[in-house]
């Protein structure tokens, strides 16, 4: 049966999730987003896709969500505001998919909030599940999957290199193109500065991997420009940020996990990498790395059918299978050899 999805927070990666989701006929039925711009608007014609007669509304209206199987959420990426959003969203008896980072594994920052929430969507007998691509695949989900191949795994290291300049507005500003490096500087010690998930995505390695970490430590550092660069957003003088750098040590008395992160206009040979110390050795690289949006599209929309048949509660990408897009195991045995090599 086809589910009816609502979409709450059309930003860059709602509205590629509506795309995409209106593209492989979805029944989308409810559309939700505080912007002026886009509120009273068509969805449809929002997306570039056509009037399709369903409203932006300002507010979830309880009654249509009571009726919809699962609202993905693309807001914003501290628990805690999307907090009050998605408790709203379950009271209604609606699953959840959102893409905020620190709800792929909430439990580190917020306990209390993650316990509330829990306990409401199972008090609701729904679903809550936090993901995208990072943290909620390559750093994490992806590295903890290809453990499963290893008899023993001593440590992991995971990085990502992202060129930023084939990115969404939203995240070229996030990592402080065009800024001078004093304002990073100023910006990084209030905390402001640094892309929000490295700590869930090492949190959900040791969660993966039963080992209890005593430490997690980061460190943020500008890339600064050496020449004049443009992307479609920003104008970057040489000596201005053209990007930012994290890197992360998750300690158990040694550096058991160690994750590198890096996203920058220009940046020097992109792509994804896990390396596995352990047996046998792993050493996984994705040339060009996975287009962070367009993996994120992929990630919540290939989970809908999971989080709707998941059981109740507050779950992490751990807790669900790893077939993409349904095809479960009932379909799986359906695949059946002829006498001829033809597939029945
Ligand atoms: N896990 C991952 O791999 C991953 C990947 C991609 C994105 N993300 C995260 O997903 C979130 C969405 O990304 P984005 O690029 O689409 O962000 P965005 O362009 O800033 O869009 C967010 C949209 O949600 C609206 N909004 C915010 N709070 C709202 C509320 N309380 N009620 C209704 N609408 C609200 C915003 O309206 P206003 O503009 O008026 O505030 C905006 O239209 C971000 O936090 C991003 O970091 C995570």
């Amino acid at each position: 049966m086809q589910q009816k999805i609502g979409l709450f927070g059309l930003g860059s990666i709602g509205r590629s999730i509506a795309q995409f989701l209106l593209d492989s006929n979805h029944d989308v039925v409810i559309a939700v987003d505080r912007d002026p711009e886009k509120v009273g608007s068509d969805l449809g014609s929002l997306v570039g896709r056509g009037e399709l007669g369903l409203e932006v509304s300002e507010q979830l209206d309880p009654r249509i969500a009571s009726d919809c199987d699962l609202v993905v959420h693309s807001t914003c990426s501290r628990f805690r505001d999307a907090f009050p959003q998605l408790s709203n969203i379950v009271e209604t008896g609606c699953n959840s998919i959102s893409t905020c980072e620190e709800l792929s594994y909430p439990y580190l920052r917020n306990p209390g909030l993650s316990e509330q929430l829990d306990i409401l969507a199972r008090d609701r007998g729904v679903t809550v599940l936090g993901t995208g691509v990072n943290p909620g695949f390559l750093l994490d989900a992806l590295p903890a999957f290809v453990a499963k191949a290893c008899k023993r795994v001593d440590s992991f290291s995971a990085s990502r290199v992202v060129e930023a300049s084939l990115r969404r507005e939203p995240l070229q500003r996030k990592i402080g193109l065009g800024m001078y490096p004093e304002e990073f500087a100023a910006k990084t010690s209030k905390g402001s500065m640094g892309h929000i998930g490295l700590f869930e995505s090492c949190a959900l390695i040791s969660t993966a991997m039963g080992w209890k970490l005593d430490e997690i430590k980061q460190d943020i550092s500008p890339v600064i420009a050496d020449n004049d660069i443009r992307t479609d957003y920003f104008e970057i003088k040489a000596g201005q940020v053209r990007g930012l750098r994290q890197d992360l040590a998750g300690m158990a008395g040694e550096t058991k996990i160690r994750m590198y992160l890096e996203m920058s206009a220009g940046a020097e040979n992109p792509g994804d990498s896990v390396m596995i110390e352990g047996d046998p050795p792993v050493d996984l690289f994705i040339k060009n790395g996975l287009h962070g949006d367009h993996a994120t599209v992929g990630r919540v929309v290939s989970h809908i059918g999971d989080v709707v048949a998941a059981d109740p509660g507050l779950v992490t990408v751990l807790d669900l299978p790893t077939n993409p897009h349904g095809a479960r195991a009932g379909l799986v045995r359906d695949t059946r050899l002829t006498g001829s090599g033809r597939l029945l």
